[in-house]
């Protein structure tokens, strides 16, 4: 026998449902458009460690932006919650810097396939350090998970192993992210969006020591210069040359001696791409942000199950969207692969229930 909804019960489910409906599709389209962005400036700039401490920086940035000027009300924190957040910080920047060192080797498409693999890694740790035992049906859904995955992964035209390693190291670091952070907010006053925004804050304090480590300012410099010089003369019509050159010269504030019509070329190459790729590594850090503060705020709403489910299908638009903008060949097989892996999780998230 069904039971009776009342008209006020079922309008109030709609509305949750909608509003639940909107925080996905937001996630998602900023997700989209980070990876677009990100792998933008990876492809000119490629040291993931600073761009990943970027995006920290610009998150944090934000918030503290956003409670000083109490468009965000702060959340009250103490040294327990700091210390509780500590290894859920831990695991989101291995599991940030992760992901993004494996972006940089290989194409958008397939570290996502390899991170649509997430469920295994959840099943396999819980199993096998939390001792957590599961229906048979949920580790007969990790064959196709992890077999699909496997596929994709052989079949990878542009096959790298550090990207590889670096989606699977991320995986498993953002299992213990999501075991730690459920543990972390249970109880906690601290909303979904201020959660996400202390996570950002201590990362950021993880991450720049390594990041500074790892690669550096003088890499860094060293690699701004090539990325200005070898894509920059692509983006020039020649006839607009002379036309914005006073303009931007002006904007960027760059005072060199011009002496001849090639040192003009040479400072609005510089100036566009240095424009151009400040909007790209601000665009891709703002965005990071954006997309991790509303899924941790639908995190808020729904079951963590729920969650993972959106979040593979996140990554279907991702992969899709990533494979159109960056004309990425891909076989069938290689295709094969990732849909058994995407259909997997779909399997996993029916057995789960
Ligand atoms: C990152 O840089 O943190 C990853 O791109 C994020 O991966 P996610 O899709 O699991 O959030």
């Amino acid at each position: 026998e069904v039971p009776e909804i009342s008209p006020e019960q079922a309008r109030s489910d709609a509305a949750q449902r909608l509003k639940i409906g909107i925080y996905f599709a937001t996630w998602w389209a900023l997700n989209v458009v980070f990876n677009i962005y990100n792998k933008k400036v990876l492809n000119a700039f490629p040291y993931p460690w600073l761009t990943s401490t970027l995006s920290l920086a610009a998150g944090s940035l934000i918030m503290l932006i956003s409670w000083a000027t109490r468009i965000a009300e702060a959340p009250k924190t103490d040294f327990n919650f700091w210390k509780a957040l500590a290894p859920v910080a831990v695991a989101h920047t291995i599991g940030h810097v992760a992901a993004t060192v494996s972006m940089s080797k290989v194409a958008v498409s397939f570290t996502h396939i390899i991170k649509s693999g997430e469920p295994a890694f959840s099943v396999l740790v819980s199993r096998f350090l939390l001792g957590e035992t599961f229906p048979v049906p949920v580790y007969l859904s990790l064959v196709p998970i992890i077999g699909g995955c496997a596929l994709a992964a052989v079949t990878e035209l542009n096959f790298n192993m550090t990207g590889f390693m670096g989606a699977m190291i991320s995986n498993l670091a953002f299992v213990f992210r999501n075991i730690f952070s459920k543990k972390g907010m249970k109880g906690l006053s601290v909303s979904g969006m201020n959660y996400y925004a202390c996570l950002s804050i201590l990362s950021l304090f993880i991450l720049t020591p390594f990041a500074i480590a790892v690669e550096g300012p003088q890499m860094w410099a060293a690699g701004w210069q090539t990325a200005l010089s070898q894509i920059g003369p692509n983006f020039i019509c020649l006839g607009m040359k002379a036309v914005f050159v006073r303009a931007l010269i002006a904007f960027v504030g760059v005072s060199v001696p011009i002496t001849s019509f090639a040192d003009l070329e040479n400072i609005l190459v510089y100036a566009t791409m240095n424009l151009l790729h400040n909007r790209w590594i601000a665009a891709q850090s703002i965005f990071y942000h954006l997309y991790n503060q509303v899924s941790y705020m639908s995190l808020d709403e729904i079951s963590p199950l729920t969650f993972s489910i959106g979040n593979t299908m996140k990554r279907i638009s991702v992969i899709v969207s990533s494979i159109i903008i960056f004309r990425t060949p891909v076989q069938p097989v290689n295709a094969l692969g990732a849909a058994i892996a995407v259909l997997g999780t779909f399997l996993y998230s029916q057995a789960k229930q």
